[in-house]
């Protein structure tokens, strides 16, 4: 038998996590750290374990879920769960029809005041009625044909924003709250992500995510699936001190009980309010962080709604008011790429026309070579496009008993485009990489505007003035196409441009002829060769010496680099195949461009060579970049975290946890006059120094 005062903490424990649980799932508004809520929540579940008899079904610990069930218990509504009339017309005149029809129906004239009404979101989930009994909830059922619905009692009690004890001392004998379970898309998004991860099935969209998680049989699966809950009404009521008179009042009562009520609601007078909210909501739908369906008005006096009764199933106060469909089927005439700024090609869906949330859909994105084999989307098929908001439509899915017969081949990008639509240079995709590119960096008119930025950025040829206003305006009249067209512009050229004075051109000029004398290195890496950065191409420079020695490198020559592996190998190897890259190299080098080459493999000669290198702290008179600069210039490579592969950690002041790490390691520390004395060129005594 469980003490009195072990009652009395288990109360209290339950009270006071119930209380963070609102305050984290309802308000979004966390009270105490996660670590301090777990430690009360196993406080609680080791008092119910000790005394059984202990556990309500109030119990926070009780929303985890039980055992796998057969089947779900059929359940009889004591108030039947009705459905609305959907308005179809989702212009205007849909809100004027039914502020018309409820006028008429009280017997209003025009000379009667306007009607108020409550107007929120059409939630896109699953209808739930939620009872509670003395403030205790105790069953939970869907809607299922209205008169009778299934029993979900344990599957809603892992929904963490809903209530299991109503927020109030004396509670109604009965109170039903019915509303929405729904899944927030963030939420829907990060499951899915997770799923991926772990090869396990995707949920198909929010809606079917939380039906499906309810009318799941094992709790234990519905409790790891994120849901959420909006209550919109109620159903049986006895025993309520000061029911309130009106819809808007009631929902305002329930989100003082604790029971989630969406903020997106207002009141208002006649048909002008509803079309407001209705182009207001239209407007912010995808902003919203879940999907709707639409809007719902509701007169808001419940002695009018009782006046105004109801047809069949559906009540005269209230009107479901779509939305323009986000989804519409239509056939797939043709599928074509499109190539991006960095190369990659993009497969299109070209469309029969079709009517999509508003407006008049023709292209729809497949994504990659991937997303096709998964939704196996064929020239011919009837898709489903989805288009939500500003977001590029995409085919959802295909309608497989549509397809023609015989059946389309399928579509694949590398045999149906071998060779880049823009210009001509060979596709590849790369292992490890969901898009097929073009590998004509330096040629390709799609990426040209990109090529010219990074070539002419401070890190590369380092062309003081040649920023993206110009590239767009030089490429958009056709006076540059490549990096080599930059060496042949004039000044009469560039004065004649916008925003362009002659000062300035003269200036750009300047820059344009500096950067010629430039390093092997920068030249590397302003190629823009793909995966090849900064500090890969510093490495490539040192390796090979030469520009041609690197061209001519085998796939084994690059992989002797250090961290070059098989991916920044192959990216290397097919940018030299493309002769269109080449011819631009050579145009670059007959304008001028030079560098210093060398016979190359330096990097052993460095007396930092192999060696790893983390910077930490702040050091007294070196930049963290040029302590860098410093480092990989004697061979040494800077990583950003210790390890035990670390050779030295250099700290400054203020160095914290990598310090720690390093010492914990036992990996050898420098100051910075330390490092200084090392990298001196005629250091003697460098290998002696490092020998801690
Ligand atoms: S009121 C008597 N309000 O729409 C009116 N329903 O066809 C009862 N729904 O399955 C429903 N959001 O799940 C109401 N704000 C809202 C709603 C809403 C979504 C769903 C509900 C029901 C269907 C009604």
């Amino acid at each position: 038998m469980a003490s009195p005062g072990a009652l009395a903490r288990a109360t209290a424990l339950r009270r006071e996590i119930e209380r963070h649980n609102y305050a984290y799932y309802v308000l979004d508004a966390p009270t105490i750290p996660d670590a301090e809520y777990d430690r009360l929540f196993r406080e609680l579940q080791a008092l119910e374990a000790e005394h059984p008899e202990l556990v309500t079904p109030d119990s926070p610990t009780q929303r985890v879920g039980g055992k796998p069930l057969d089947g779900f218990a059929p359940v009889r509504h004591a108030v039947p769960m009705l459905s609305i009339r959907t308005e179809t017309d989702t212009e205007a005149s849909g809100a004027r029809a039914f502020d018309a029809r409820v006028r008429k129906e009280l017997g209003l004239d025009e000379t009667d005041l306007p009607v108020e009404y409550a107007a929120e979101l059409k939630f896109d989930g699953l209808a739930i009625n939620l009872r509670y009994e003395h403030g205790v909830l105790v069953a939970a059922a869907t809607r299922g044909d209205g008169e009778t619905g299934e029993d979900v009692t344990q599957n809603i009690r892992t929904v963490h924003a809903i209530p299991l004890r109503l927020a109030i001392d004396t509670p109604p004998a009965v109170l039903e709250v019915r509303g929405e379970v729904f899944m927030r898309r963030d939420d829907f998004e990060r499951y899915n992500e997770r799923q991926r991860e772990a090869g396990k099935p995707t949920l198909v969209n929010p809606r079917n995510g939380a039906a499906g998680s309810i009318r799941q049989l094992d709790p234990a699966i519905a409790a790891q699936r994120p849901l959420s809950f909006f209550a919109y009404g109620l159903g049986e009521v006895q025993g309520w001190n000061n029911t309130p008179a009106t819809h808007s009042a009631t929902l305002d009562a329930l989100a003082v009980l604790g029971v989630p009520v969406c903020g997106e609601r207002i009141t208002g007078l006649g048909a002008t309010a509803l079309i407001a909210f209705h182009d207001d909501i239209a407007a912010r739908r995808d902003q919203l962080p879940f999907d709707i369906d639409g809007v719902v008005y509701k007169v808001n006096r419940f002695d009018l709604q009782r006046e105004l009764g109801f047809v069949t199933r559906e009540p005269r106060w209230a009107v479901a008011h779509k939305f323009p469909a986000q989804e519409e089927l239509t056939t797939v005439l043709g599928i074509e790429v499109q190539v991006g700024r960095t190369g990659a090609l993009t497969p299109v869906a070209r469309l029969a026309p079709v009517f999509v949330g508003g407006v008049t859909v023709t292209n729809a994105t497949l994504h990659n070579q991937d997303e096709i084999d998964r939704k196996d989307v064929r020239v011919g098929d009837t898709v489903i496009v989805r288009r939500a908001g500003d977001v590029i439509p995409e085919v959802v899915a295909v309608m497989l008993g549509k397809r023609p017969d015989p059946a389309p081949p399928r579509f694949n990008i590398l045999q149906s485009y071998p060779v880049c639509p823009e210009c001509g240079s060979h596709v590849v995709r790369l292992e490890g990489e969901a898009a097929a590119r073009c590998t004509g960096g330096l040629y390709c008119p799609a990426q040209r505007k990109q090529a010219l930025l990074h070539f002419a950025s401070r890190r590369a040829m380092d062309i003081e003035g040649l920023g993206d206003k110009l590239v767009d305006q030089l490429v958009d009249r056709g006076l540059v196409r490549t990096p080599a067209n930059v060496y042949k512009l004039n000044l009469e050229t560039l004065a004649g441009l916008e925003r362009m004075a002659e000062k300035s051109a003269a200036n750009l000029l300047t820059a344009i002829e500096t950067s010629k004398a430039t390093t092997l290195a920068r030249f590397i890496f302003a190629l823009g060769i793909r995966n090849v950065g900064e500090s890969t191409a510093r490495d490539l420079a040192l390796h090979f010496g030469s520009l041609d020695k690197l061209i001519a490198a085998t796939e084994a020559d690059l992989l002797a680099v250090r961290d070059v592996g098989p991916i920044v190998a192959q990216s290397i190897i097919q940018f030299f195949a493309e002769p269109h890259n080449l011819g631009v190299v050579e145009k670059l080098r007959a304008a001028g461009v030079h560098w210093p080459e060398s016979t190359g493999l330096q990097q052993s000669a460095g007396i930092l060579a192999g060696k790893t290198l983390v910077l930490t702290g702040t050091l007294p008179t070196l930049t963290r970049e040029a302590a860098k600069e410093k480092i990989e210039a004697a061979g040494g490579k800077v990583a950003g975290s210790v390890s035990k592969k670390t050779d030295y950690v250099v700290a400054g002041a203020e160095a914290g946890s990598k310090l720690a790490k390093a010492q914990e390691l036992g990996v050898a520390i420098l100051d910075e006059a330390r490092l200084l004395a090392l990298l001196k060129p005629n250091n003697k005594n460098g290998q002696h120094a490092l020998d801690f």
